[in-house]
């Protein structure tokens, strides 16, 4: 690839919302010396159940926020918004992507009887790119798909413990259980904050596959290969920078609860 891109811009990383920061915490422990802006699309999230033309249109526009902003690659936080424009996006512009779509390949690693849940939105599970993805392994296994409505506004206004994201998890659990499956995958990265209530409301021996760190295992080896590693050791370990297209005070509360305390958020 012609590189326009040299290795002390940052990392661009976007999402639907705030989903995709379970995504950028590893990226920043894997890759502790770059710089990240991180985009939520908090104004138009979720993404789940939307027109996908609309996901398109609001991808698009970030993508190309990012890139005036001088990102040296972006990766697409978001399984939905993955399914949706990655291939275009590779094809159209000249800056590496990576994105994020369920794990089914470790959760075939996982299972024993075989029997694998997925727990995504409405339009992923519906995709195209997640149809082709699938349909490899469906001789191997049995994928039992779950979409999620209403899971992501409950971690998007931060409330994990909430009755009804208990009472939600309950009935997508519920479900599950019902076809035996012993392997559960987030499809979505708003799904990996509640990892810990999921364990909790499954069997014991239940395995839960989010593929976020593998994300930040991607990430190294695109920035790699394209000669895009920051060397800059001295580079701030707070260069993150977060922006939402929505209500700054809200992001803020949401990344107090999720993330930290006290993290300045700036809405575009
Ligand atoms: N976090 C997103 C994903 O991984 C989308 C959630 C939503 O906006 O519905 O699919």
């Amino acid at each position: 690839m012609n590189n326009p891109q040299n290795n002390s811009q940052p990392i661009g990383i976007f999402d639907s919302g705030v989903g995709g920061l379970s995504v950028l915490q590893h990226i920043h422990q894997r890759l502790p010396h770059e710089a990240i802006l991180y985009i939520a699309d908090s104004a138009y999230a979720p993404y789940g159940c939307k027109d996908t033309k609309i996901i398109k249109q609001r991808s698009k526009i970030i993508t190309e926020h990012l890139i005036a902003q001088g990102v040296k690659a972006i990766v697409i936080a978001c399984n939905t918004a993955t399914a949706s424009v990655i291939e275009s996006f590779r094809r159209q512009y000249n800056i590496p992507f990576v994105g994020v779509e369920p794990g089914i390949k470790p959760a075939i690693v996982a299972t024993k009887n075989g029997h694998i849940g997925i727990m995504a939105t409405s339009n992923t599970l519906s995709s195209a790119r997640y149809h082709k993805l699938s349909q490899r392994f469906t001789s191997k296994v049995h994928l039992h798909h779950q979409p999620c409505p209403g899971l992501a506004d409950q971690v998007e206004a931060g409330l994990i413990n909430d009755p009804k994201t208990i009472q939600l998890l309950q009935i997508y659990l519920n479900k599950l259980q019902q076809k035996q499956v012993d392997t559960i995958v987030l499809g979505c990265t708003h799904y990996s904050f509640l990892s810990q209530q999921i364990k909790q409301l499954s069997i014991d021996s239940m395995s839960i596959i989010d593929t976020s760190s593998a994300i930040s295992e991607q990430l190294l080896y695109v920035l790699t290969k394209n000669n895009l590693i920051n060397h800059n050791v001295h580079q701030k370990k707070t260069s993150i920078q977060y922006f939402t297209t929505g209500s700054s005070r809200k992001m803020q509360s949401t990344l107090n609860c999720l993330v930290a305390p006290n993290l300045s958020v700036k809405k575009i």
